[in-house]
């Protein structure tokens, strides 16, 4: 099920997320009898889902990843990068796998969908987890610098994280341009995740003093100030070290 979309991918685009999961996801992962990954629309090269498998494999010995693509040429091709807990198989958003995956990554992939097929997509690819199964959906730019992902469980999304190299961020709604479908086109006022960008920008420009510690000490205090103004901050330090940030879904989904 789907279209056949650009392949664009590049080596180590998607370490921010592939990091994020292996922090999230390696308890379910090293609990599970078969714990299979999918790398969903890995594009024109499979160097995403090679390096999904080493991500996984360092807090997860046992996980397999699968590459699933809708284009058969992209499958071929991948063929010759195929190892021992890494196959390729062709197929879309119905997920052709004979069990439950442990985990669904699709990026950059719904960004060529229209946003009125989200809700759907999400659905069924939930719908093929397993119950601690997690599904990351999210965006990425064309080297990884910026990147915003919504995590969903077998019931629907939990969380949007944030994910960024901190040295070439001017401010927070940078990733404005990042977001994943489901939220691009509600960046506008009276929507939430404008609002959100919106008080991260004045969090970061109060935070200007701390620059001079360096711009992770500065996104640190940003995202304190952000939490402490009752924005959901699901995560802690050790994350926004990496210049990241998670928030509820809840706090961020669109209104209108
Ligand atoms: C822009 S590439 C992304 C490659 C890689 N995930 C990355 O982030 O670098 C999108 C890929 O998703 C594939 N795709 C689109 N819809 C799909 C679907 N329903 N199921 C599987 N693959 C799909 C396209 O054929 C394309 O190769």
């Amino acid at each position: 099920m789907g279209t056949v979309t650009r392949g664009t991918t590049n080596p180590n685009r998607l370490r921010r997320m592939d990091r994020w999961i292996a922090a999230a996801h390696a308890p379910a992962l090293r609990r599970a009898a078969e714990p299979v990954a999918v790398d969903l629309g890995y594009g024109a090269a499979p160097w995403t889902a090679v390096e999904l498998l080493g991500r996984l494999r360092t807090v997860a010995p046992r996980a397999r990843v699968v590459g699933v693509e809708i284009d058969p040429a992209r499958v071929a091709a991948a063929e010759p990068y195929a190892r021992e807990g890494l196959t390729f198989r062709h197929g879309g958003f119905e997920v052709p796998l004979p069990g439950r995956p442990l985990l669904i990554r699709a990026a950059n992939v719904l960004r060529q969908y229209d946003e009125s097929e989200v809700a759907e997509v999400w659905r069924r690819l939930c719908g093929r987890l397993d119950p601690e199964g997690l599904l990351v959906e999210g965006t990425c730019d064309e080297i990884g610098r910026r990147h915003v992902w919504v995590a969903l469980g077998p019931e629907g999304p939990r969380t949007v994280t944030f994910a960024t190299r901190l040295a070439a961020l001017e401010r927070p709604s940078d990733l404005a341009e990042r977001l994943p479908k489901a939220l691009i086109h509600r960046n506008v006022p009276g929507e939430p995740v404008h609002a959100f960008l919106r008080d991260f920008d004045r969090a970061w420009a109060a935070a200007s003093p701390y620059a001079s510690y360096g711009a992770r000490q500065r996104w640190m205090r940003a995202v304190r100030d952000l939490a402490a103004g009752g924005w959901p901050v699901l995560d802690g330090p050790v994350r926004w070290r990496q210049g990241e940030v998670t928030v509820s879904w809840g706090a961020l989904a669109p209104v209108g």
